[in-house]
């Protein structure tokens, strides 16, 4: 069974002044795919505190994907992007690429998320926007893509000929 972490990123969710419901919607998507969800957390708009927590799940390898929501705008304190892009061994432009042009029929909006993707070690990491709404938009999109490419990163599969 494939292992996903999930970490919202949100000062006044942090601070317990506001209830997330975007992490829960991550994990009531990927429990219906068939992973396991190992952790769900929510850390501040901190971008040291984000990116050592992530670095934290792929080196000591306890997830293979992390699911991240909020903080991925234009406000000042949105560092979801760089935190992740901080830790990443390898980009994955293709996931936002795909994100952002699938949820852009939805509305124009879409591209004003900063949202990137890539992997570190053995664990593909994915920054979704911080509203339930794109969050749903956005991972129902890819969630069907990103199972082969987890299987081609932990070597469970080795090439992609369909079967
Ligand atoms: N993507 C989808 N699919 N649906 C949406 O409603 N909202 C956008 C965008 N991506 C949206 C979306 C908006 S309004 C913003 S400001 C950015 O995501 C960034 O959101 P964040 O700062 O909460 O990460």
């Amino acid at each position: 069974m494939k292992r996903a972490a999930i970490i919202t990123s949100s000062d006044t969710g942090y601070r317990g002044e506001r209830e997330d419901l975007s992490g829960p919607a991550i994990r009531e998507i990927l429990e219906r795919e068939g992973y396991e969800v190992v952790s769900m957390e929510i850390l501040p708009d901190e971008k040291s505190m984000l990116s050592r927590r992530m670095a934290e799940i792929a080196d000591e390898n306890l997830a293979e994907l992390i699911l991240t929501t909020g903080g991925t705008g234009f406000s000042p304190r949105d560092v979801m992007p760089e935190a992740t892009e901080e830790i990443l061994e390898r980009r994955v432009p293709g996931i936002p690429e795909a994100m952002r042009a699938y949820s852009m029929t939805i509305t124009k909006r879409a591209m004003l998320s900063r949202a990137t993707a890539g992997i570190r070690k053995g664990t593909l990491i994915i920054n979704l926007p911080g509203s339930p709404k794109a969050v749903r938009e956005s991972l129902e999109y890819i969630i069907d893509a990103l199972a082969h490419g987890i299987e081609i990163l932990t070597g469970e599969a080795k090439d992609c000929a369909r079967k």
